[in-house]
């Protein structure tokens, strides 16, 4: 059943992660239908550009801050506290950057990087604004996971672990929160088309093809499809309709299932998709020519094995046995035992 709602049309919010993606578009879509905006992103340029596209009728606040230091997000809910012009409605907590690795390769300061960002960055900013929300026993904390806090991708164990955070973090809060008028609610993103790929950190193919991380990116964001204004829309809905998980795109909402129908092998039906996106398919192409080589080059190294030690001669039905493994892609090795061996040994 879903909490009730909070009407934010109108009223203040915070965005981090505003200069950007999401974010900008959140801060556009709410500004432009009267809400004044609070808004913080570590990229001063960006949140600049932000802010100028708001209008001038916009009532804006501009941050420079970044959500992983614990302390100047405290100081920022100072500055919107005394900046309020109505009782905050919403603070949506969603800075949050992208890392593409290996588990065998990954190199620890990138791993801590993204966490301190998107998991310590969401909790920074619940602890510093959840104050003000319960004084005024209404509003909304909004920490954006992802659908890769719904199912785990590939190369991408620190970004889904710290989205599983969040989405943990989150639901605890929601609960924690029963009686009063506050709201803890999760978004999970799709495939949106922003800066994400371009932001995160690709230090090599991660599928081992020898691609430029420009390449890797170009692949990654052929997966990216909701645009991001659409995402502030559905994002500013399900807020509206007391939504506590709110999915973003038709992608976001067939992995919910399949994390649901299968969990434990979902990989197995999303992989091909997956594949043919990301050009997994050409390296498996690869592996298995190469595999087609080896097997080649063994079944003429066991037929001219066959033929010096005579082996039709010997055991016809033991070679037609061998024959038919190799046409099926078995290896076959003529052990101590073999007839074709125990032939070769009385010559
Ligand atoms: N785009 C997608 O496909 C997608 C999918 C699922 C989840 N998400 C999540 O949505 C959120 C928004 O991402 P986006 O797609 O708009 O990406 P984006 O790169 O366009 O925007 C992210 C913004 O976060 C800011 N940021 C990064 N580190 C920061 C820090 N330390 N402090 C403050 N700001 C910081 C960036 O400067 C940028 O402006 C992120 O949490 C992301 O993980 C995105």
């Amino acid at each position: 059943m879903p909490s009730p709602a909070t009407k934010i049309t109108g009223a203040p919010v915070v965005i981090t992660g505003a200069a950007s993606g999401i974010g900008r578009s959140l801060a556009r879509r709410l500004a432009r239908l009267g809400s004044p905006v609070a808004i913080a992103d570590v990229d001063e340029a960006g949140l600049k550009e932000t802010a100028a596209s708001l209008g001038d009728r916009a009532q804006v606040l501009t941050r420079v801050l970044d959500v992983a230091d614990a302390a100047d997000q405290k100081r920022f809910a100072g500055e919107v506290r005394e900046w309020l012009p109505a009782p905050l409605a919403a603070v949506f907590n969603n800075a949050g950057v992208g890392l593409g690795s290996s588990v065998a390769d990954a190199v620890p300061e990138d791993d801590q990087w993204l966490w301190d960002i998107n998991f310590h960055g969401v909790v920074n900013g619940t602890r510093a604004f959840l104050p003000i929300l319960l004084e005024a026993d209404s509003g909304a904390i909004v920490n954006t996971s992802s659908v890769f806090g719904l199912m785990g991708i590939p190369y991408q164990s620190a970004y889904c672990a710290s989205k599983f955070a969040v989405r943990g973090f989150t639901d605890s809060l929601r609960h924690e929160l029963r009686g009063t008028g506050v709201r803890a609610i999760t978004v999970h993103p799709g495939g949106i088309k922003t800066n994400i790929a371009r932001n995160s950190r690709v230090r090599s193919d991660p599928l081992g093809l020898g691609r430029s991380s420009e390449e890797v990116t170009a692949a990654f964001e052929a997966l990216l499809r909701t645009s991001p204004e659409k995402a502030a829309e559905v994002i500013h809905r399900g807020v509206e309709r007391g939504k506590a998980r709110i999915l973003i795109g038709p992608d976001a909402y067939a992995i919910d299932a399949l994390a649901r129908i299968a969990p434990a092998r979902y990989w197995d039906l999303v992989a091909p998709l997956v594949e043919r996106q990301m050009g997994l398919r050409a390296k498996n192409a690869a592996i298995n020519a190469t595999r087609k080589d080896a097997r080649l080059r063994n079944w003429a190294r066991y037929d001219a094995l066959d033929y010096a030690i005579g082996c039709p001669a010997a055991s016809a039905g033991r070679a037609r046995h061998h024959r038919q493994k190799r046409q099926m892609g078995h290896s076959v090795r003529l052990r101590p035992s073999s007839p074709c061996r125990l032939r070769q040994s009385t010559h």
